[in-house]
């Protein structure tokens, strides 16, 4: 499949937007600092906080599992049977203690923080995939 371009100049933080790629969901969600600080503080409860499975490219290997800290882009699909998770942007204290924010899958309740990194003790094995893209410009992404 060809690259998708994605403007991301009208998302607003906490926003989410959703576009296809190879027949794939993916996400692009602008983190706010709350949620940056929240990602840095989660640690242990998730099964792969360094992200060392690769599920990433190397260029989102790093604690946030982007290019730029504010912009997440991920494969919007769980890692157990391939459900879409949804996104729950400040609603996630009843599913997870002490984390605001996050990805939830209806089917057999996976939890993701807002890096996409898989917490313990759910069905999914690992992370969300982290597809392949670049910024052509401040706010255009290439993802593919
Ligand atoms: Fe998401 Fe099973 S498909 S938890």
């Amino acid at each position: 499949g060809a690259p998708v371009e994605v403007d991301i100049s009208k998302l607003e933080p906490g926003q989410l937007i959703r576009v296809e790629w190879r027949g794939k969901p993916v996400w692009v969600v602008k983190r706010t600092q709350n949620t940056l600080d929240e990602l840095s503080a989660i640690g242990e409860q998730l099964r792969d906080p360094s992200s060392e499975e690769p599920q990433q490219p190397e260029s989102c290997q790093n604690e946030f599992r982007s290019q730029k800290p504010d912009i997440f882009v991920a494969v919007g699909l769980c890692t157990h049977l391939g459900c879409s998770p949804t996104y729950l942007p400040d609603s996630f204290g009843e599913q997870v203690q002490g984390v605001k924010s996050g990805f939830f899958c209806p089917c057999h309740g996976s939890k993701f923080d807002m890096a996409g990194r898989v917490f313990q003790g759910v069905p999914a094995p690992l992370n969300l995939v982290i597809p392949p893209y670049t910024f052509v410009e401040e706010t255009t992404i290439l993802v593919g």
